[in-house]
């Protein structure tokens, strides 16, 4: 089958089951083309939560689309691979985080989007990388912090709001391969480009470079700067969106072969079987899935953070 008789499928499906599909920008190109919305995971769990279509099509990995059931039990939220999960999310599990979470007693613990539902169900808030350091500002300054599981993303937050925090010792294998050498290379050969980085990037890639954005962050950050090269240090998906955003404009990437396999699981056919069978379809056991999303929801109120289960006392 051609490629644009999968996407006529896909479309006439989409209105038979009234369904939405959205897409990291870390998808293969055609995915986040044939996308009602491609964005960064703020941007999807904002758009998961808003649409009133009956089933969304998550283009992510495993953690996105839970997080998107979680805040929308009522909906069939789909994942068209089931294998597309997130190494970082599964280097913490909930029991350790919940022994952690007694030693400081009192310590408010905020996990990065990047965990499992159970992990953000023992959390206090969940952050993600474009809005990180809003969410720790908001716990008072009396309250020890426990940040899981990035442990880069979590320096970075030190960095800018001050605060001490007691990091679990989690990493993301595919930013972990970008190096300050990578980026001197590509500074020689376009002088005058501004270097953006992923948080997730080890502590002296983002010193090395001028702006360190969530994917979200980089496409706005390049939309609205007067540079005309950028050096981009995160997955080379979001090239694609950059480039087709910004066409009078030049992207590098730091490190192109820093592909994230799992992300790249999602193709046009399995989004069209998983909107015709209704399946691999996300659900997540209903006590879980409701502390978890009090965490979630934490990110869209405002307010002091404090240990959710203090205000039930
Ligand atoms: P963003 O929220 O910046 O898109 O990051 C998600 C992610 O998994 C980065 O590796
Ligand atoms: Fe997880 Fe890293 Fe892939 Fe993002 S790029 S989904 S953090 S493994």
């Amino acid at each position: 089958m051609s490629e644009k008789t999968v996407t006529e499928a896909i479309a006439s499906l989409k209105r038979e089951r009234d369904a939405v599909i959205l897409a990291h920008n870390y998808q293969r190109s055609e995915v986040q083309d044939i996308a009602d919305f491609a964005g960064d995971s703020l941007e999807l769990a904002r758009k998961a939560r808003e649409n009133d279509a009956r089933v969304v099509v998550f283009c992510g990995v495993h953690f996105m689309a839970e997080t998107a059931a979680l805040l929308s039990p009522e909906k069939i939220v789909l994942i068209p691979d089931e294998n597309a999960g997130c190494p970082m999310a599964d280097m913490a599990d909930a029991p350790a985080v919940l022994a952690m979470k007694k030693e400081p007693p009192g310590a408010v613990v905020i996990c990065y989007v990047n965990s499992t539902a159970a992990v953000k169900a023992v959390s206090d808030a969940c952050c993600t990388s474009s809005n990180a350091a809003k969410i720790v500002a908001r716990v008072p300054g009396d309250r020890e912090i426990i940040f899981v599981p990035d442990r880069f993303l979590g320096a970075q937050v030190m960095k800018i709001t001050g605060r001490e925090m007691h990091l679990w010792p989690g990493y993301c294998p595919v930013h972990n391969k970008l190096s300050v050498d990578m980026i001197s290379r590509e500074k020689e050969l376009h002088p005058g480009a501004v270097v953006m980085v992923h948080p997730e990037c080890v502590e002296a890639v983002c010193d090395a470079a001028d702006q360190v954005l969530s994917t979200g962050g980089m496409c706005s950050f390049a939309a609205a700067s007067d540079a005309t090269e950028f050096i981009v240090g995160t997955e080379p998906g979001l090239l694609h969106r950059l480039r087709k955003e910004n066409p009078s404009r030049s992207f590098i990437p730091v490190f192109d072969e820093a592909v994230c396999p799992d992300m790249k699981l999602c193709t046009l056919e399995k989004i069209r079987d998983a909107i015709d069978r209704l399946s691999p379809r996300i659900v997540v056991e209903e006590s879980t899935a409701k502390r978890a999303a009090v965490s979630v929801m934490r990110m869209f109120e405002d307010g002091p953070i404090t240990p959710v289960e203090d205000q039930h006392e």
